[in-house]
């Protein structure tokens, strides 16, 4: 996937979360080789993103959309994308909610507002991308970043991982549905220093916990976006319907 360079508006990937962590570390490195569509709500650190971004031929876009919003995300992709004139080969969803909070303390509401962002609007954009007249058939690829969260417990995580759980099983039907046009995986990250973390990763005594219990010690957001490049290109063509766990060996410990 590289700019053909006689076409004025070649293809882009679409990341969601593009305004911090890890989809803006995962923007700034597909941008050496793509050209982009970035998505989160926050205008400005969307702007500071697609700043900190290598040029592309057209230029990159930003799709500002709050994916709380779910059943309006089709529909303001479609008017989007024709608006720009602009067409999606591959989207990374990085968006999510993190809240945690005992059972007794959750809401149906917060449960819900996990599942919008993890499931329901990612659900929404595949069926905008996979209309012929809106995308031409250009979607090939599409990777979901979950959490180890999906796989393992955690007190006050229920909310969060059954929102990624729900990813994970998404992501195996759909890759059967749609291949062999499209191909879909999800990376499960562990513990990764980003706003999302600072909280958690801020407190010293919890920052050694972390320290101790990974065997490769804690995350840089450069580690998920080098898979997310290997899974976007040529070289997993064979690959399709898997969740990738990337923990620096955090589930593989159980002296943890
Ligand atoms: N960091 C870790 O240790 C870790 C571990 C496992 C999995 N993950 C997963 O990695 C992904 C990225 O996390 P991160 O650490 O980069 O978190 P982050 O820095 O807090 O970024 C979260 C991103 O999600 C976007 N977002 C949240 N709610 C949204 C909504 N309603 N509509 C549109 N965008 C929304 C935010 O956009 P705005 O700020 O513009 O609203 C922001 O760009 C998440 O899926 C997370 O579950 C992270």
């Amino acid at each position: 996937m590289t700019f053909p360079p006689e076409n004025p508006f070649p293809s882009c990937i679409l990341i969601t979360g593009a305004s911090s962590g890890l989809g803006r570390e995962i923007a700034i490195h597909l941008s050496a080789h793509h050209r982009l569509l970035l998505n989160g709500r926050n205008l400005q650190r969307l702007e500071e993103t697609r700043d900190r971004c290598r040029p592309a031929p057209g230029g990159h876009l930003i799709w500002p959309f709050d994916l709380l919003e779910s059943e309006a995300a089709g529909g303001s992709l479609e008017a989007f994308l024709r608006q720009h004139g602009a067409l999606v080969e591959a989207f990374v969803h990085s968006a999510a909610l993190l809240q945690i909070l005992p059972l007794r303390s959750l809401t149906v509401q917060m449960v819900q507002a996990g599942l919008n962002v993890s499931v329901a609007s990612p659900v929404a954009i595949l069926q905008a991308l996979m209309k012929r007249k809106v995308n031409q058939r250009q979607l090939r690829n599409v990777v979901f970043i979950s959490s180890i969260a999906s796989q393992f417990g955690a007190k006050g995580f229920s909310a969060y991982a059954a929102s990624k759980g729900a990813m994970d099983a998404l992501m195996k039907s759909l890759a059967i549905e749609l291949a062999p046009e499209v191909r879909v995986n999800s990376i499960l990250p562990g513990g990764i220093q980003t706003p999302m973390t600072e909280g958690i990763l801020g407190d010293p005594q919890m920052a050694s916990k972390f320290e101790r219990d990974y065997p490769l010690g804690i995350g840089e957001p450069q580690d998920i976006s080098e898979m997310v490049e290997f899974l976007l290109s040529g070289r997993s063509r064979w690959i399709t319907g898997q969740p990738f766990i990337v923990d620096g060996g955090r589930t593989s410990n159980i002296t943890a």
